[in-house]
């Protein structure tokens, strides 16, 4: 068993190395979810459900939404527009957000194919709503979502934090029977993965993420 701190650094997202071929057995997804549920929420409310996905009809249908996420996600971009390049960015940068665009290139054109997805949601909605709505409710599932995904690496199996799907929410949601007054808050592609090792991701100079006594 891996310890925690390897656990926190080594829980990638896993697209390219996903089996597409091995069935994931949901008992293995409910002790995920078990161990989401010991995950804090916004004054002890429990607002949150996650839909798992593992039909293959709804796999179909909820991949093709998500590759008409993917197609608008290049048109349109998200919030500020289409992705674009930062200037300035070293090569090394560059590369690397060229290898994640593939890598999520390749998860969209597969998606289809990950045995189980899972859709975490939560209520009520927060669009329009004031900083301490949006604070509370999305961190009232936020911190589920990442305790599954690290249940989820604890017991081989590999998943991706996704979002792209959101383009398509309400056909998803109509598709699942979600209610209108629940937020999707993410797609987490679920699959054992291949290979055997996850490495750690160079990440900035600590000076550069936190500040001490004022920003
Ligand atoms: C809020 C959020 C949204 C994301 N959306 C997508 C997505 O729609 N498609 C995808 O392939 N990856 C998506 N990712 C995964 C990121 O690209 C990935 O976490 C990032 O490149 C860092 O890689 P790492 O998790 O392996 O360190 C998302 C991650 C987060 C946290």
């Amino acid at each position: 068993m891996i310890g925690p701190d390897e656990l926190l650094t080594t829980t990638r997202a896993v697209r390219r190395r996903l089996d597409l071929d091995r069935d994931v057995p949901q008992a293995l997804v409910d002790e995920c979810l078990r161990i989401a549920q010991q995950a804090p929420t916004g004054g002890n409310r429990r607002i949150a459900r996650f839909v798992v996905v593992r039909d293959a009809g709804l796999r179909r249908e909820l991949g093709r939404l998500y590759r008409e996420g993917w197609r608008r996600y290049l048109a349109e971009g998200v919030g500020s527009g289409p992705p674009r390049r930062v200037p300035g960015r070293d090569r090394e940068a560059l590369a690397m957000q060229r290898r994640v665009a593939a890598s999520a290139r390749h998860l969209a054109d597969a998606i289809d194919r990950v045995p189980v997805h899972v859709i975490p949601c939560v209520t009520p909605r927060t669009d329009g709503a004031d900083a301490v709505t949006q604070a509370s409710v999305l961190g009232s599932v936020m911190p589920a979502v990442w305790s599954y995904m690290l249940a989820a690496r604890a017991r081989g199996l590999g998943t991706a934090w996704t979002t792209i799907h959101l383009f398509e929410e309400r056909a998803v949601a109509e598709l699942l029977g979600i209610p209108d007054d629940h937020m999707q808050v993410a797609l987490i592609p679920t699959a054992f993965h291949t290979g055997a090792r996850f490495s750690p991701a160079p990440r900035p100079p600590l000076d550069e993420f936190r500040s001490v006594d004022g920003w």
